[in-house]
């Protein structure tokens, strides 16, 4: 049996070197699994110590070359499935795709690429959604391509076998159009598979555009969670790689929250009720977007306001949003990272401990950061930023019901700060349990002055109980509310927008 451990100096290298490598960041709750993953392989390839390890993989033979292959598998999370996100698919089938479509009629030409593709399910998708928007699809080049850093993800795409679980948000009726059932596998539609090719891109380490792969003068690139697990650095890089390889006019789709506003300023953001989605607007990537303009009118559906509602479902409530599906994560070192783009509410007051802590919660360090809130809290049990800092601590680590606990104390020592019941609110959705979620957004009405996004998020809950009534009231309160704040007034919740734009759309 392999005793050896791993130092914290070697560990801080690997996590350089992935970093450097694949643009993941390994935080620190991660550093157990990274440390076993890396064990594991030791053993396997009978190596003495983790730091040969270290060697192969930093080497720049064919060897550490090869065992790349290996240690990204352990490293990545492949998690997916068909039609992931039903907004933004509902956005991609009523606007992007019939403009793309309209744009490429004369040519019968689209070029899409999807990003991070994983095990295929997210281009299939696409292809399926063309062929239902495209009477005489085959008479199109519908041009699709996967991309990932993940061979065995790639080989899985390119059999397009999936097991039920893939189809978690797929009806029956696009699920027995595409798909023939082979004793409890799904077997994709030759004509679908045929649309879609595969190919091995490390998006951080290889060049795009790579037009001898056809990677370029792309309508549109879709990356959804490939980006919450990058560190800042690699957004950047990849992102202008995008824009580099889009069309002009092409669009970029990612997860929600994924990229902060200093990542796209290249693109112009559209705001639909569904998702942010940012469009190429000029061929220079420097010089920055012309001034945002909302989304054509005609495109606002009568219930605008509820799907807006419904987007702070996907959105933060308070600029905290736990990585709440940690549990699927078990074996990745990788765990999703706190979205970026509202800024985490200040609760470091003048205590420089509870600004330490802090700083530590932000760079994920939470081993540590618990330790200094702990010591806080042994001189001062009723220290409101402290209790709240620790409730925001244990959702980052998706330990909710110790976060809600936590939001209780924080509340106790201070019942006019609307923060503990934020992050209560947004817990308790995630958990599916609305009538705590509809306790906690009346109190933030009740203690904020400007709680539009509460209201917004109100409505979305009557609504999804059938309480259309209740739903209606509230996002009246809403647009009146509204109608009172000055224009600039940005909501970080639903995507910095300002109240002045909000208004218009609603
Ligand atoms: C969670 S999956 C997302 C799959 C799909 N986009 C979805 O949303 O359902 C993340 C994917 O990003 C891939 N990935 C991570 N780092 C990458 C890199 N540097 N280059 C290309 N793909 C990468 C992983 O291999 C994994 O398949």
């Amino acid at each position: 049996m392999l005793t050896e451990t791993i130092s914290p100096q070697l560990r801080e290298n690997f996590v350089h070197l992935i970093a450097q490598q694949t643009g993941i960041e390994i935080r620190s709750q991660n550093y157990g699994s990274l440390s076993d993953n890396i064990l594991s392989r030791v053993k396997a390839l009978r190596l003495p110590s983790p730091q040969a390890y270290y060697d192969l993989l930093a080497g720049l033979d064919y060897r550490g070359e090869e065992e790349w292959q290996q240690f990204v598998c352990l490293v990545t999370n492949r998690e997916s499935y068909f039609f992931r996100d039903k907004g933004q698919f509902a956005l991609l089938r009523q606007s992007i795709l019939p403009e793309l479509i309209r744009q490429n009629q004369r040519t019968k030409i689209l070029r899409i690429c999807s990003a991070g593709c994983s095990t295929g399910q997210e281009p299939y998708s696409l292809a399926i959604l063309l062929r239902e928007l495209i009477p005489d699809a085959d008479s199109w080049s519908l041009n699709l391509y996967g991309v990932d850093i993940n061979r065995e993800s790639l080989d899985h795409a390119q059999k397009g076998l999936y097991n039920v679980w893939s189809f978690r948000q797929v009806e029956d009726e696009i699920k027995d159009r595409y798909f023939k059932n082979l004793a409890g596998y799904y077997q994709l539609d030759p004509r679908v598979k045929r649309a879609v090719k595969f190919q091995q891109v490390n998006l951080v380490r290889d060049p795009l555009p790579r037009p001898e792969w056809d990677l370029r003068d792309m309508d549109l690139i879709i990356c959804r969670n490939v980006f919450i697990y990058f560190t800042d650095q690699a957004i950047s890089k990849v992102v202008e790689k995008f824009f580099q390889t889009l069309k002009m006019n092409g669009y970029l789709l990612t997860g929600h929250a994924e990229l902060g506003a200093h990542h796209v300023k290249a693109f112009h953001s559209k705001l639909f009720p569904e998702s942010v989605i940012y469009q190429k607007r000029n061929s220079n990537f420097s010089a920055g977007a012309p001034p945002a303009t909302r989304y054509a009118p005609p495109e606002v559906k009568p219930s605008a306001l509820e799907t807006l509602a419904q987007q702070l479902d996907k959105t933060k409530i308070n600029g905290v949003k736990p990585p709440l599906r940690s549990a699927s994560f078990g074996v990745n070192s990788a765990a999703p990272k706190t979205p970026a783009p509202a800024p985490a509410p200040t609760v470091t007051g003048v205590n420089p401990l509870l600004a330490e802590a802090q700083t530590l919660v932000d760079s994920k360090s939470y081993h540590l950061a618990q330790k200094k809130l702990e010591q806080i809290l042994q001189q001062d049990p009723q220290n409101f930023g402290a209790c709240y800092l620790m409730a925001e601590l244990k959702a980052n680590l998706g330990q909710y019901e110790p976060a809600k606990d936590w939001c209780q104390k924080a509340a106790s020592h201070n019942a006019f700060n609307a923060k503990p019941y934020h992050l209560i609110a947004h817990i308790a959705e995630e958990q599916g349990n609305l009538e705590e979620a509809k306790q906690a957004l009346k109190k933030i009405i009740y203690l904020e002055p400007n709680a539009v996004p509460a209201y917004l998020s109100l409505a979305n809950l009557y609504r999804q109980e059938g309480d259309l009534n209740r739903s209606q009231k509230m996002q009246k309160s809403a647009l009146k509310l509204l109608q009172t704040l000055p224009p600039e007034t940005t909501f970080p919740e639903l995507g910095h927008i300002q109240a002045q734009e909000l208004l218009a759309q609603l």
